[in-house]
């Protein structure tokens, strides 16, 4: 069994203006232990995605489909059921640490908490577990800084106070939603090697959600480049940089910053991500791809294995993407 099954989500928000179709049937599964990198343009809707598997959505949205964590089916249950699997199973990591930490409260006494109420630890030993995570997540002088509040450490330190904080209950999976954009480079490096280590040293499942490929590449299995709310292409990672199947996930590629071209303009997808009010109608990436034929504005052909373990949703074959 999987440890996460997701099964025909779709996402939906109801606005003053009409609905935005946010996520539109996503089908995924994760094995114990694996990695799975989910990467796509701004507004792809990787972080609602997300935001359903976790139960979090803004009032205004809607998810529907099947989400099932270690066989138990999570998308829409009871508070008690998704609170207990949030406490105890996912963890996960927001781009902004402030989305997660509260500013007027000790780091001591937010970590503790986790474990007095959920793990039902005693305070001494709450205390001891807390400071050998901080250290696991190499904040020097943990001990020193424990008592500090959030807003006594820098960025990229605020972040491993919150990567801490999502591990204290060794969860099965790890939801990081771009982990280190609000980051320097430098720093951005050390938190993915840390969370590399990390998901060594506890084996747990991690979706990575980021809008570069070059991240994935050192960290994930596998892939999933969203869309519109949409698969474009999954594959395990490889086979991806060595042969991008989707116009799509190559025009992804070319975006990327190379070390042999330091200096040099990137480039960048020329035109915009669709409009999520008006539901999608063919492929959402077809107003901007080089390669539209006109079937690509009414329908597009759903996602399919057209090799051992790579699929992709595209009107063309890959040997027309010459
Ligand atoms: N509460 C809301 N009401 C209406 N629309 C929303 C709401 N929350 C998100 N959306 C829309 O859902 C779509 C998907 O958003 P999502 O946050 O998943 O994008 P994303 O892929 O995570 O982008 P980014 O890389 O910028 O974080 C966007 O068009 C966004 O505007
Ligand atoms: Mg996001």
């Amino acid at each position: 069994m999987a440890l996460l099954d997701i099964k025909d989500l779709k996402v939906r928000f109801q606005t003053n203006d009409g609905v935005v179709n946010a996520v539109n049937g996503i089908t995924l599964s994760l094995e114990r232990g694996g990695a799975l990198g989910i990467v796509g343009e701004s507004g792809s809707g990787k972080s609602q995605l997300a935001f359903a598997v976790m139960g979090l959505l803004a009032k205004n949205g809607r998810a529907t489909g099947s989400v099932t964590f270690d066989g138990q089916e999570i998308l829409n249950a009871a508070p008690s059921v998704i609170n207990r699997v949030r406490a105890n199973k996912i963890g996960m990591i927001f781009q902004d640490p402030m989305t997660s930490l509260n500013s007027y409260m000790r780091v001591s006494d937010q970590m503790m908490e986790v474990l007095l109420h959920h793990k039902g630890m005693s305070k001494a030993d709450a205390a001891k577990e807390c400071i050998r995570m901080l250290d696991a997540v190499k904040i020097p002088d943990a001990a020193g800084r424990f008592r500090l509040y959030p807003h006594e450490f820098s960025g990229g330190m605020r972040q491993r106070v919150m990567i801490a904080m999502a591990l204290l209950c060794k969860p099965d999976l790890l939801i990081a939603d771009e982990p280190t954009t609000a980051l320097d480079v430098t720093v951005q490096a050390q938190i993915m090697q840390l969370l590399g280590e990390l998901r060594r040293e506890f084996g747990m499942a991690t979706i990575l959600i980021t809008h570069d490929l070059g991240v994935v590449a050192g960290f994930c299995d596998e892939v999933m480049v969203m869309y519109g709310g949409q698969v474009m292409e999954k594959s395990p990672v490889d086979p991806v940089f060595a042969a991008p199947s989707h116009p799509y996930t190559r025009g992804l590629l070319h975006a990327l910053p190379r070390v042999d071209q330091e200096g040099e303009e990137l480039a960048s997808i020329p035109g915009a991500p669709p409009n999520m009010m008006r539901a999608p109608k063919g492929c959402p990436f077809a107003p901007r791809c080089e390669f539209e034929i006109e079937r690509c504005t009414v329908e597009l052909d759903p996602l399919t294995e057209f090799t051992p373990g790579r699929f992709r949703a595209c009107n063309r074959k890959v040997e027309e993407l010459a």
